[in-house]
């Protein structure tokens, strides 16, 4: 197994990468790049929002990892001119936890809970008269001395966030009068997005160089700003600072990312679902275990973007290795064997 220290490409958070990570954040929607749809209708109900001196909408964003869910949220919050809460669902253990969120938010703060999907059963419950009535039913003492206390929250926005909308139960996902997917972005959208972040870090860097870390971002911002530091490092250990092509190339070399911006994880699960599985159709199940990762990383950080790219499909009977997997990874020999069972399958993506 390739070893899988260096995940530069995987569009789930790292450590290092949280206080740079804000300090390169837009504050404002005019500095937020791409995600034209999302933003352009965000506009108009903040706008009408403060018009009408109410409290914005509960929102809820879904999407891969690394496209700017948190960004926005923390933008409506300095658009609305109110104070932002971050939390997320598997750090509320319990009911308690939430109340104590929700009982200190002023009006018309907004609240922004990632990973939203991931709450617990209980604290869910309680989120639904909070977001609808903004009350809270706390229940006092046990058995039959029990009273259920109400208590009656300032009016605020929750921006939920997710990367698998599916997941969400369907009181929660129907609590939300604005939900809005995230879309990967385009090469052009991260040039103007590495552009800005090399400016804000002092980098100087060359429009060869900046089209081909876009490239080989996955369409993710938090891919190119991580790739960005990391050749800003090697440019300036090896060379005078300054990021050229040949830097760029030679680090993406080193980094092990390839044309396409895949990492040894993507190569790897590919390779399986070709030379393990005959090209598929082969379940999620079977792929993480061969490649030894876990389901969900697989289904939220990475096959995302080996669909998007057109490197596998998703059929009902599970994953296929297109053609140009097999090209990619110079496994053209394997292709024309005639048994590949998922060879109708191709053009019934789902
Ligand atoms: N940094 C990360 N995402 C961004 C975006 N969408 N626009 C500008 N800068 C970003």
């Amino acid at each position: 197994m390739e070893d899988r220290d260096d995940r530069v490409v995987n569009g789930e958070f790292a450590e290092e990468d949280i206080d740079i990570e804000r300090s390169l954040r837009p504050k404002r929607l005019s500095e937020y790049i791409g995600q034209k749809n999302v933003t352009d209708n965000l506009k108009v109900f903040i706008d009408a929002a403060m018009m009408r001196k109410e409290s914005l909408d509960h929102v809820l964003f879904y999407g891969p990892p690394g496209l700017g869910k948190t960004t926005l949220a923390g933008i409506i919050a300095s658009e609305l001119g109110v104070d932002f809460r971050i939390t997320s669902g598997p750090a509320i253990e319990k009911a308690g936890d939430l109340a104590a969120v929700l009982t200190n938010l002023n009006e018309g703060d907004v609240l922004f809970i990632d990973e939203i999907h991931r709450l617990h059963r209980t604290v869910e419950e309680m989120l639904y008269s909070a977001m609808e009535d903004f009350a809270l039913d706390i229940i006092i003492g046990k058995g039959p001395s029990a009273r259920t206390l109400r208590v009656d929250l300032n009016k605020f926005t929750l921006v939920g966030a997710t990367t698998r909308a599916g997941s969400l139960a369907a009181p929660l996902r129907d609590r939300f009068g604005i939900i809005s997917k995230f879309e990967m972005y385009t090469p052009e959208e991260l040039v103007q997005i590495i552009r800005r972040s090399a400016k804000l870090l002092g980098v100087s860097i060359d429009e060869e160089s900046m089209a081909e870390l876009a490239k080989r971002s996955r369409g993710t911002p938090r891919i190119a700003n991580r790739l960005l530091r990391r050749i800003r490092d090697i440019a300036q250990v090896r060379g005078n600072g300054d990021i050229d092509i040949d830097i760029t190339r030679k680090s993406l070399k080193a980094l092990r990312i390839d044309d396409l911006g895949l990492e040894s994880l993507d190569r790897q699960i590919l390779t399986t679902i070709i030379t393990q599985f005959k090209g598929g159709p082969v379940g999620i199940n079977a792929i993480a275990s061969a490649v030894g990762e876990e389901k969900v990383t697989i289904e939220d950080a990475y096959e995302p973007y080996l669909i998007q790219s057109g490197l596998i499909f998703r059929t009902q009977k599970g994953r296929i290795a297109s053609e140009l997997a097999y090209r990619h990874l110079g496994l053209e020999a394997l292709l024309d064997k005639g048994d590949d069972p998922g060879k109708d399958q191709m053009k019934m993506e789902i």
